[in-house]
């Protein structure tokens, strides 16, 4: 027999400004980055997911009125892992696929692979039972997984893996919006991934607290003035000002800090990259770990990667270019 599979796969991302905040609709400016996930789709008479070395066949995975359920053997690890593409297939109502599964980055390193891993499976499922989903569908199916298993969350990582490009998302009234911005080829920043000690879920569900709670309207302020850091930003990010970029980038970084969500390994790595001569430096995404990104000199691009190193990111690398969305 002839199995007629497909590949697809969808970037990753680093938010440049305005995490947290976009999740109440206030602007962002998000980069999908030649990062990957891919996901190769088969058909099969049962649902296999497979993922690098783990693999789920049906011993573990139940399947109850359309509802999958990972029972038994499977972890919580394994669990959470698979989490997101449980919940894209029940969004389709396809359960007899094998998927393949690969990432570049481990799931919550905090750089979109939990989008990412949503929207290609997604569209790999689209292509091989050819659903005739667009882009538009692709997106909205996979930021209602997104809320599904994170609790509340903007559409920026979706959109960012489904699009491509450099975006800014925010929101109007009811209405969310996204604008494709052009970003000047030679633009490149440093990353630096550390141990995430918290889920994005956790993280965001804090925040919520923080503005409901007594000092809410203090939050609410730093809201408004990450806000106010990500249109600055957007005047000067075409116009490749790295010194300007890279001061609001400290900016909005001690508006995270001040939002309680930056820990003290990543705010300790952004203030070497500062010291060391970097233009600027941030966390990127919900924090407690995850993404750091810094904008820096050509010449000083190797010692900043090797001092995040030393001060305990398990990943670090320079990001050039943009990346498509999922194809
Ligand atoms: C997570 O990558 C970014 C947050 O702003 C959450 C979201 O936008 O859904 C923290």
């Amino acid at each position: 027999m002839v199995v007629i599979g497909v590949k697809v796969r969808a970037p990753t991302k680093v938010t440049l400004f305005g995490e947290h905040a976009v999740v109440y609709g206030f602007p962002a400016l998000v980069a999908a980055v030649p990062i990957y996930v891919t996901v190769e789709a088969e058909p099969s008479e049962k649902l296999v997911l497979e993922s690098g070395p783990i693999v789920l066949n049906s011993l573990e995975i139940e399947i109850r009125e359309n509802r999958i359920e990972l029972g038994g053997k499977a972890s919580q690890e394994v669990k959470k892992y698979f989490s997101y593409i449980v919940s894209a297939l029940e969004e389709l109502g396809v359960n007899k696929v094998k998927l393949s599964v690969k990432s570049e980055l481990p799931v919550g390193a905090g750089m979109g692979t939990s989008a990412a891993v949503t929207v290609a499976t997604l569209q790999a499922v689209n292509k091989l039972f050819s659903l005739g989903l667009d882009k538009k569908d692709i997106h909205k199916i996979a930021w209602d997984v997104e809320r599904k298993v994170q609790g509340k969350a903007s559409p920026m990582d979706t959109a960012a893996s489904t699009y491509g490009g450099l975006l800014k998302v925010w929101k109007e009234g009811n209405e969310w919006h996204l604008k494709n911005l052009e970003l000047p080829s030679e633009f490149e920043f440093v990353v630096g991934v550390f141990k995430k000690m918290k889920t994005t879920g956790k993280i965001v569900a804090e925040v919520a607290r923080k503005l409901e709670g007594p000092n809410g309207s203090l939050y609410w302020e730093i809201m408004k003035t990450i806000g106010k850091v990500v249109e600055e930003a957007e005047k000067v990010i075409t116009k490749y000002d790295l010194e300007k970029l890279g001061e609001l980038m400290n900016l909005n970084h001690a508006l995270l800090e001040a939002l309680g969500v930056v820990d003290s390994q990543t705010a300790y790595a952004v203030r070497k990259v500062i010291e060391l001569g970097g233009y600027g430096a941030k966390i990127s995404g919900a924090g407690h770990g995850g993404a750091l990104i810094a904008l820096v000199p050509q010449d000083k691009i190797q010692k900043i990667l090797s001092v995040l190193e030393m001060v305990g990111a398990g990943k670090t690398f320079v990001i050039r270019g943009l990346a498509k969305g999922v194809e």
